[in-house]
């Protein structure tokens, strides 16, 4: 299932964003490539003072993090500090699965869910979408600024080749507190009827049911 998270970033955000790159360097993306993916990379990735990418990511992140969709769709139990690529033309990221555990020792993680996060519009570049197999097939995601894709890691993926102009993004990954992907998706869709309910319907005896049997399949179905 792919999940767009809209409005991670408003306008004013996206300058801060744009500001906070302006000053940053990009550096070849093969240096931070897993064994998979090595062959295949061909972005650049920023690389700037820790102060720097400390307040870029209080920024993107700590939007992202308590975005009501990502909580829901995401249910997450541990999430990356994420990555800014930009892809300038000719460049393009070729099919790969993502890397099944990453982090440092101490802080590792499994990747249930990848995200990109679209930092620039998708008038400033041609080609630059992102390309996931599904199993109703090839999905092509190119979102407006702000917005976010989430898709799982497993899946294969790809950045289609830049024609003209930039592409940015930030690209991150978590693991969620529900592994399965199938419960993962019953959960989403019915935390959606639990807050259509709770919104119609509150203290109501179907609202009640519905968000009893949900919480108990959180419950059921969730590690930490
Ligand atoms: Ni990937």
């Amino acid at each position: 299932m792919l999940i767009t998270i809209p409005d991670v970033l408003d306008k004013k955000e996206l300058d801060v964003v744009h500001d906070f790159i302006s000053q940053a360097n990009f550096v070849d993306g093969k240096l931070s490539a897993g064994s998979e993916a090595i062959d295949v990379k061909n972005n650049l990735e920023m690389q700037t003072s820790d102060q720097l990418m400390a307040q870029l990511n209080n920024l993107v992140m700590g939007k992202l993090v308590r975005h009501p969709v990502y909580l829901n769709a995401a249910m997450p139990a541990k999430i990356a500090s994420p990555f800014y690529a930009k892809y300038s033309k000719g460049m393009q990221y070729g099919n790969h699965i993502d890397d099944p555990i990453m982090g440092p020792a101490g802080q590792r993680y499994r990747t249930d869910l990848s995200i990109t996060v679209f930092l620039n519009s998708p008038e400033d570049y041609d080609g630059g979408e992102l390309v996931v197999q599904t199993a109703y097939g090839e999905q092509r995601v190119k979102l407006e600024a702000g917005n976010a894709v989430m898709y799982p890691s497993g899946s294969t993926h790809r950045v289609a080749e830049v024609t003209s102009g930039e592409r940015i993004v930030a690209v991150t990954w978590l693991q969620s507190m529900v592994r399965d992907p199938a419960q993962r998706e019953l959960l989403y869709r019915l935390s959606q009827a639990r807050d259509i309910l709770l919104d119609k319907s509150k203290g109501e005896e179907e609202t009640e049911l519905v968000s009893n049997a949900y919480i108990n399949l959180v419950r059921m179905w969730s590690d930490l």
